[in-house]
């Protein structure tokens, strides 16, 4: 971490044999890490949101592949034994494409088989990482150039230092810009009905000393009414060739809301956001979690007649988006150019 931000608190810590995954479930309580010493752990823990947001659970997966082969290796049987592993991290969530990303690359890592699998394995899961923390100190500036001065703007959910390698990407350019001078205050939506934004991010904000209000999901369009915030920006999940956006429930609202009222939306993410072999958002996977974590406890018996249906993520047409914000470049306006020219290879 640099000295752009002062939060200290980390998602993930590699200790050399194990992995720290901070329990994001009881923030901002409590602060406490479990110590996952194999991939059925790190698979747990990003299955149950212990660990959450794209670029923090694909660096986790990576971390998960390294502990797998540290178990089986140099078993008989210990290449089909980490290939079971990382099918099984590749279940624990099915929306945000960076954990497709890291798995492919520790997997392609392994196919080329290293002398010393582990040693090589070790190296690319904290490349990942420390890769991941320095792309978000690059589109912190450069959403911060695009966007030079602001009165106030909206986040929605946890892109933050808690959802990443560090810093965060939506969170990025909002310290890039307080850190500037160039922001006076950040609203956070809760983000129902996991809290991501009144239990992460307004704690997140509050530890770096930037001023944030909290609003209920359901005030974004009024705030934007009485023309509060100029602009809307917010993480990813999966960006398709044309821009289109997969975000955290409620992002396609607020990006059809800032059109009726005039508001920006910019959406920051890394490289290993993007899947280009999709066309379009149209086929890209929405996770639907336990409609438990919805109903109220009343409901949750046998019988009950209340059900509720409880998709976790949704797509944003790339036409109601200013700009996609990576550390390779910046696309202003999507829906007329599509993302390909940010795609290297
Ligand atoms: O369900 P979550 O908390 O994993 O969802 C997280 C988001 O939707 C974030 O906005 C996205 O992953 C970007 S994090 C830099």
């Amino acid at each position: 971490m640099t000295a752009a931000s002062n939060f200290s608190v980390q998602a993930l810590q590699w200790t050399g044999h194990s992995l720290k995954v901070l329990d994001q479930r009881q923030l901002p309580e409590t602060i406490a890490y479990d110590d996952y010493q194999d991939a059925a752990g790190v698979t747990e823990a990003i299955a149950s949101m212990q660990v959450r947001g794209a670029p923090a659970i694909g660096i986790a997966a990576a971390y998960g592949v390294v502990l797998s082969a540290m178990r089986h290796y140099p078993g008989g049987d210990w290449q089909t034994r980490v290939a079971q592993d990382i099918e099984q991290l590749a279940a624990s969530r099915p929306t945000a494409v960076n954990l497709f990303w890291a798995l492919d690359k520790m997997r392609a890592l392994l196919a080329a088989q290293p002398a010393d699998p582990i040693a090589a394995l070790t190296q690319l899961a904290k490349q990942i990482h420390a890769d991941d923390l320095a792309a978000n100190l690059a589109m912190g500036e450069r959403g911060a150039d695009i966007i030079g001065e602001a009165k106030a703007v909206l986040t929605h959910c946890n892109a933050g230092a808690l959802a990443t390698g560090g810093y965060g990407t939506a969170l990025g350019v909002i310290r890039s810009l307080h850190k500037r001078g160039r922001l006076q205050n950040v609203y956070a939506d809760e983000t129902r009905p996991w809290l991501q934004g009144a239990r992460l991010t307004v704690w997140e904000l509050a530890q770096d000393g930037i001023p944030a209000t909290l609003i209920a999901d359901s005030a974004a369009a009024w705030l934007m009414k009485s023309g509060k915030i100029d602009w809307i920006i917010v993480g990813a999940d999966r960006i398709t060739a044309n821009g289109d956006v997969a975000n955290k429930i409620g992002t396609y609202s607020l990006a059809v809301l800032a059109k009726q009222h005039g508001v920006k939306v910019m959406v920051a993410a890394p490289s290993s956001t993007f899947d280009f072999s999709l066309e379009n958002g149209d086929s890209i996977e929405i996770e639907e979690r336990n409609p438990k974590e919805l109903l109220a406890e009343c409901y949750l018996h046998d019988g009950s007649l209340v059900n509720a249906w409880n998709p976790v993520f949704d797509v944003t047409p790339a036409a109601l988006i200013s700009a996609i914000v990576t550390e390779r470049g910046a696309v202003i306006d999507p829906g007329k150019h599509g993302v390909r020219s940010l795609q290297t290879c």
